[in-house]
């Protein structure tokens, strides 16, 4: 069979499913430059005006004077520097969680941290509406794979009570991507301890503004790192920068340094990412402080 590729993109297009770009000339912020017009952004992840804020840009322009431009190595040959360390020491911090590790970004996050913890005798279970990258993480498992129906505890449970699985792992967005409403996490959490399951939250959407803090749909529920061992973060929407993160427990993050294939066989995060991150960090934690003393 030949690859009618011009014929396939046609179907597509008159399916009404074609995806076009916009091209930008501006930075993010609440007014654009798309397309060569003048327009308002109501769609950009930067949620808090990270991506453009000076101190960022001067933190990502000090440490380049530091370490050059490219992470250069993998984090496990010579790619993990200082300042990873350190944005991962705070992260850990920042989510009350023994430790965290970076990740290039959300998508690499996902695929490594649940085909480290999943193989073929374990079953994943997600809602329906997860991000693709999740989805995607749990086939690429070889798990058995099962969604459930949105925000439907009941649904799980049911399927929960019938799985035969070494491990179950409970994967949900933290707030959804598409439609913005929030997982009921804290229920959610109850029932992975009822069935023995763990549960993993991508709050990708909800670090850095929902929750007292910043903290996200953890800190918003009070879920500690016993009742939601595997955080996921991404660092490309309210923290203005890019990258991501998981944070839990030292054995999970020491699992993942070992068996994470998205994590040992990839370029780490450029330095000065991360130090502009630390920035972006700073500032979160600088406005809460604010909002409380002032
Ligand atoms: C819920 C969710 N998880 C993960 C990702 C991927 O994160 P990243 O853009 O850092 O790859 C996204 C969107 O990009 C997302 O919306």
């Amino acid at each position: 069979m030949s690859f009618n590729l011009e014929q396939d993109l046609e179907a597509w297009r008159v399916a009404g499913l074609y995806r076009r770009r916009q091209t930008l000339d501006s930075p993010q912020g609440p007014e654009i430059m798309i397309n060569g017009q003048h327009g308002l952004a109501f769609c950009s992840n930067d949620y808090l005006g990270l991506a453009n804020h000076p101190d960022v840009i001067a933190s990502f322009r000090q440490a380049t004077d530091h370490y050059g431009l490219g992470g250069g190595a993998s984090p496990l040959v010579v790619g993990h520097s200082r300042v990873h360390h350190r944005l991962e020491d705070e992260l850990a911090e920042f989510t009350s969680r023994e430790r965290a590790l970076l990740f290039a970004n959300g998508y690499m996050a996902n695929l490594g941290v649940i085909t480290a913890l999943l193989g073929k005798q374990d079953g994943v279970f997600h809602d329906r509406l997860n991000h693709a990258s999740l989805l995607d993480a749990g086939r690429l498992s070889g798990a058995r794979f099962q969604r459930y129906l949105h925000n439907d505890v009941d649904n799980l449970d049911h399927r929960l009570q019938k799985t035969p699985a070494r491990r179950k792992l409970i994967v949900t967005d933290g707030v959804f991507s598409m439609d913005g409403d929030v997982a009921p996490v804290k229920a959610l959490s109850a029932l992975a301890g009822q069935h023995r399951a763990w549960l993993m939250v991508d709050d990708a959407h909800g670090f850095g503004f929902l929750g007292a803090t910043g903290g996200g749909v953890a800190e918003a529920c009070g879920l500690d790192q016993q009742q939601l061992p595997v955080l996921v973060g991404t660092l490309g929407k309210a923290f203005g920068t890019y990258g991501a993160f998981v944070a839990g427990s030292d054995a999970l993050i020491e699992t993942l340094i070992q068996f994470a294939r998205t994590y040992i066989y990839t370029t780490s995060l450029p330095p000065a990412v991360a130090s502009a991150t630390l920035t972006s960090l700073r500032l979160l934690r600088e406005q809460h402080w604010r909002r409380e003393h002032l």
